[in-house]
């Protein structure tokens, strides 16, 4: 098993936060929420500056539900065109709620696998409202594939 420790610019411009913000807000229209009525959509920036997008899944079951956030990185795994691990910058949850949509405990450990500590998840809503943080705020101390390397 091998994963690499690169360090990555994680720095975003506007333009970039811009189509992020778009691009979830797409997603979001694409959610499937016939149980809980709370669509979510999801776009994450590759370090190659592609844009994937991901919206929530919901099923009969209900438990099999798969949240926005991890059907983008979904999507950016099996989109990856280049022969390393896919790695992230950014990430844009999009809601149309007024109180801003945090991502769930499960999305926060799957974002600390993708992302670098410092990248920074925001999240928007219908309002242009916004919310950020950075992935280490989210899930201090993650447990990542570090860990399993016996690397800091
Ligand atoms: N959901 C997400 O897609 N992302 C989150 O961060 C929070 C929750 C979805 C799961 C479910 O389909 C609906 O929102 C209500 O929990």
């Amino acid at each position: 098993m091998s994963f690499e420790n690169t360090v990555n610019n994680v720095d975003v411009t506007m333009q970039q936060w811009a189509e992020l913000s778009k691009a979830a807000e797409i997603a979001f229209s694409k959610a499937y929420a016939p149980y809980s009525n709370f669509k979510v959509g999801a776009a994450a920036l590759t370090v190659d500056n592609e844009i994937v997008q991901g919206c929530n899944v919901e099923n009969a079951s209900y438990g099999l539900t798969v949240c926005a956030e991890r059907n983008c990185i979904a999507h950016g795994v099996i989109n990856n065109q280049s022969n390393k691990t896919v790695k992230f910058t950014a990430l844009v949850i999009y809601t149309a709620q007024e109180k801003l949509t945090p991502p769930c405990g499960a999305c926060r450990q799957v974002i600390s696998e993708f992302f670098q500590s410092e990248a920074i998840v925001m999240a928007v809503n219908h309002l242009n409202e916004q919310k950020k943080w950075t992935v280490s705020q989210l899930l201090p101390d993650a447990f990542t594939p570090h860990n399993l390397l016996n690397k800091t």
